[in-house]
């Protein structure tokens, strides 16, 4: 059963950027946008780019490789070259721990 696990610290992240970390071996991306955080997959689920070296910009990532673009609040494909989203996660902030549990 999946579980909150911690993922970064809030100073780790500031608003408007992004972080990559590893959480229950999954590799996901970390947002912050304005008091709010957000994760998702490291993965772009047309050709399993790599999301966290893309540039973001308020709730959307594009893909580096052919620049399909994700909503990082829930993953949703919103452009073409991909159809599918990718896999977001649940996050909670206790005290100054960014938790994350993985949703398979
Ligand atoms: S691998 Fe991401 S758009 Fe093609």
């Amino acid at each position: 059963m999946s579980q909150f696990l911690q993922a970064a610290t809030k100073s780790d992240l500031k608003d408007g950027e992004k972080m990559l970390a590893e959480v229950d071996e999954r590799l996901v991306i970390l947002f912050q946008v304005g008091d709010d955080y957000f994760c998702i997959d490291d993965v772009c689920t047309h050709d399993g780019g790599t999301l966290s070296d893309g540039e973001h910009e308020g709730f959307e990532i594009a893909c580096p490789r052919h620049g399909a673009k994700f909503d990082i609040r829930c993953g949703k494909a919103l452009c073409m070259p991909a159809t599918q989203g990718t896999v977001a996660h649940e996050v909670k902030v206790d005290g100054d721990s960014i938790l994350v549990k993985i949703n398979e």
